[in-house]
């Protein structure tokens, strides 16, 4: 069945295509950190999925309502009544982004010596739990750890470990639930979980949140997956998941389909002034927090769009199709295939690379270097520690290659494309070298780091 998108399209922009010679220069010019390509050097871009997605003509005309009043301006008026038709919270601000709500709110809410606990922090929310002297834990379910088998919700917290850890003498100050869970897999949380976490927090008087930067494709792999939710829209399901939390943090470049814009979503009155206070001193005023007028009125178009089934639908088999034909090409994914992205089992590939070598960088790398690919490392060179000269000493429990699919931006021919990319590379895995760090900085280190071939 080809991939059937409900939409077509209206304005186009030439994507570069470039030769190989072209490309390697490039990837040695950037220290072989894709982090440091130009857009120009590259052909398909997969490093995100985040605030690369394409506007709607109704966006667009949205855009063109804006309201750049200062304060009380008609565009955030309509940002807030869609949001909390969606969400129920009496309180909704908006940030310039994701990682802007998390700083707001942790800074509001969290002690030094308290912890943040997770299903799994992504990075930026870890950074803002450690910024203001907080520790951020990890619980992800133990279903996790089996990259191939196809439980339907490896998403979900271990409420075990959760209720253990609120039972303990740690003390702390927010359960965090991240929909779907991009640190791992993208894989999708139950409604059951979401409910069960936030029982449990709540007996334990502990605020429940929910990062919900991709609160729809969750919505989306609960209809399809969990039992009692068929005959749900995912619209039903993503109001229901707003409804069980006290609040949330959402990066909203994700599924709001907008370049920018975030939320902080809260019930707590108490805490809405003081995050307001944060926001007016460091974001902007509470009815803007940091963004144009315009910019509200595509987020509040781009949050009804969202939850369209057939988008949903067209935009989950679009990236099954990828994770099929890296199957068909002889490399395994983080099964089962989530709608955000496809997690390639670079390690298992590239068997003839030991992590110090960085298999899911190479396997990056070569992407790029055949194709013009641009897409992420999620294994040892991300999350493994190394010494001060980039001597791995411990690796990743995984190498893997993230291929983000930006919302409704390439065409099934730009995904036949990557398949066959992945491939050619996969018929002599072994040719594809290893890397070694040559500049490795302490912090925020995948973002700056330069490395060579081995
Ligand atoms: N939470 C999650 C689950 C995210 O995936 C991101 C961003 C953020 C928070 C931070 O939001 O970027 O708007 O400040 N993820 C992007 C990605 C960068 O490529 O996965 P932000």
């Amino acid at each position: 069945m080809p991939i059937m998108e409900p939409y077509r399209i209206k304005v186009v922009e030439p994507i570069p295509i470039t030769t190989r010679a072209h490309r390697e220069r490039a990837l040695a010019a950037a220290g072989y950190n894709p982090f440091n390509l130009a857009a120009t050097d590259v052909t398909i871009d997969l490093l995100s999925d985040s605030g690369t997605g394409a506007l709607s003509a109704e966006q667009q005309a949205a855009g063109m309502r804006g309201d750049e009043t200062y304060a009380g301006a008609r565009s955030y008026h309509r940002f807030h009544d869609v949001v909390s038709e969606l969400t129920g919270y009496p309180y909704a601000f908006p940030v310039h982004q994701g990682r802007a709500a998390e700083r707001i709110l942790f800074t509001a809410l969290i002690k030094p010596g308290q912890i943040s606990v997770s299903n799994t922090h992504f990075d930026t929310t870890r950074a803002n739990v450690e910024i203001v002297g907080g520790e951020a834990v990890d619980l992800p379910c133990r279903a996790a750890d089996d990259l191939d088998s196809d439980a339907p919700f490896k998403g979900d917290i271990d409420l075990e470990a959760l209720e253990a850890v609120l039972s303990s003498r740690r003390d702390v100050a927010v359960v965090l639930i991240t929909i779907t869970n991009n640190g791992f897999g993208g894989q999708p949380v139950s409604m059951g979980n979401i409910k069960a976490a936030g029982e449990i927090a709540r007996r334990h008087g502990v605020p429940f949140f929910l990062d919900a930067a991709r609160f729809a494709e969750n919505a989306w792999l609960v209809t399809q997956r969990e039992p009692g939710y068929e005959n749900h829209t995912p619209r039903q399901v993503a109001e229901e998941a707003f409804r069980l939390s006290d609040g949330c943090v959402a990066s909203l470049k994700k599924d709001a389909i907008v370049h920018i814009g975030g939320l902080l979503g809260l019930r707590d009155p108490e805490l809405a002034a003081k995050c307001e206070s944060l926001l007016i001193a460091t974001e902007g005023f509470r009815t803007y927090g940091g963004l144009s007028g315009r910019d509200l009125e595509m987020l509040a178009q781009g949050l009804r769009e969202v939850t369209d089934p057939e988008y949903l639908r067209a935009r989950a088999d679009a990236t099954s199709y990828v994770a099929s034909l890296a199957a068909a090409a002889g490399v395994d994914s983080v099964r089962p295939t989530g709608v955000h992205a496809v997690y390639l089992n670079a390690g298992r590939l590239l068997t003839h690379l030991p992590p110090s070598q960085f298999p899911g960088f190479a396997l990056a790398s070569e992407l790029y270097l055949a194709g013009g690919i641009r897409c992420a490392e999620l294994g040892s060179l991300y999350l493994g520690e190394l010494d001060d000269v980039g001597e791995l000493l411990k690796p990743a429990p995984y190498e893997l290659v993230r291929l983000a699919i930006p919302r409704r931006v390439y065409t099934q021919s730009h995904l036949e494309y990557v398949g066959e990319t992945l491939a050619e590379i996969a018929k002599e895995p072994e040719r594809v070298p290893g890397y070694r760090l040559t500049h490795a900085p302490k912090l925020l280190r995948h973002f700056n780091c330069k490395l060579a071939p081995v």
